[in-house]
């Protein structure tokens, strides 16, 4: 099959299998597999794919047909400008993450502080230390994970990314690490730790569920990672130190009471762009 022919294929069955973004996904998938883009010479679209190309395009839009994610085909995702490797073992960044680290960078700024210390706990693809890395060149970052797989990705995003120097990998739990920690250590502590209680499971989409479910698996309420930030990592925060946590759209009250209960006063809840709770924020 030529190129366009090949696109247009793509594109009608992503449809028929009732993807929303067929064409956008279809433009994304072309790029990767046909190295279809904008700077194609004029009459590429007309020329014969290569057998290997074109099997290899043919199977990516069979899997994205069974749910498969896109950003796991393409091999690599975006977040804050940052390019990141994902692939099966790793969560998929997400935008909505930007409402906690946005939050935190406003914090940051307010205070003045250029070369902050700051502990991303469950860091997985490294999504958040490496935005808040390229945006304070003098920060020094801890990124804690304890899946094997997403530590191969984090260490590969962060050397790709040109953010050695500032990142530290610790691979471990974060329900034991915090002892490597002296109290008062850090100035900024972030997380998006996984936050689904656990019967919620089943019931994701399709794309969902090929996510590792320890990204996901937040407990029988939801909220146990938020628990043990509270319990064993806020005494790890200097007086007057940013607190910056993503949430589940139920989550606003019972992890800002979670925080007060644990001594912090200044607790906000932020909304992601469809106005959900996404964020908590907490400054003293
Ligand atoms: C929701 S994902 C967030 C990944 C990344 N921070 C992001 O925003 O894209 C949660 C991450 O926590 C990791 N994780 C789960 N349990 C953990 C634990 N006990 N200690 C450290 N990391 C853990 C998972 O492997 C996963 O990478």
């Amino acid at each position: 099959m030529t190129i366009a022919q090949l696109r247009q294929y793509g594109c009608r069955t992503l449809r028929e299998a009732g993807i929303l973004a067929a064409e956008t996904e279809i433009r994304e998938l072309a790029a990767r597999f046909l190295g279809l883009n904008r700077l194609s010479p004029p009459g590429f679209l007309q020329q014969q794919a290569q057998t290997q190309q074109e099997q290899a395009f043919l199977e990516a839009v069979r899997k994205r047909c069974s749910g498969y994610p896109l950003q796991y085909l393409l091999g690599s995702w975006s977040f804050m400008g940052c390019e990141l490797s994902v692939g099966e073992g790793v969560l998929i960044p997400r935008d909505d993450t930007e409402v906690c680290v946005r939050a935190c960078i406003d914090k940051i700024n307010a205070r003045g502080w250029t070369a902050p210390r700051i502990v991303d706990l469950c860091s997985g693809s490294g999504a958040i230390a490496i935005a808040l890395a390229k945006r304070y060149p003098e920060a020094v970052i801890t990124a804690v994970e304890l899946s094997p797989e997403a530590v191969h990705y984090l260490e590969d995003n962060i050397r790709h990314n040109g953010v050695s120097e500032q990142i530290k990998v610790v691979s471990g739990d974060i329900g034991e690490c915090y002892d490597l920690f002296e109290d008062g250590i850090f100035d900024v502590i972030i997380s998006n730790p996984p936050y689904i209680c656990s019967a919620e499971l089943p019931g994701l989409q399709k794309e969902v569920q090929c996510e590792p479910e320890m990204a996901l698996d937040g407990g029988t309420d939801g909220l146990v990672f938020y628990r043990l930030i509270a319990e064993h990592w806020l005494p790890k925060l200097r007086t007057g130190g940013i607190l910056s946590l993503e949430i589940g759209e139920q989550q606003g009250q019972p992890v800002s009471c979670l925080l007060k209960a644990h001594g912090r006063r200044k607790t906000d809840v932020l909304q992601d762009l469809g106005g959900l709770d996404r964020a908590v924020i907490s400054e003293a």
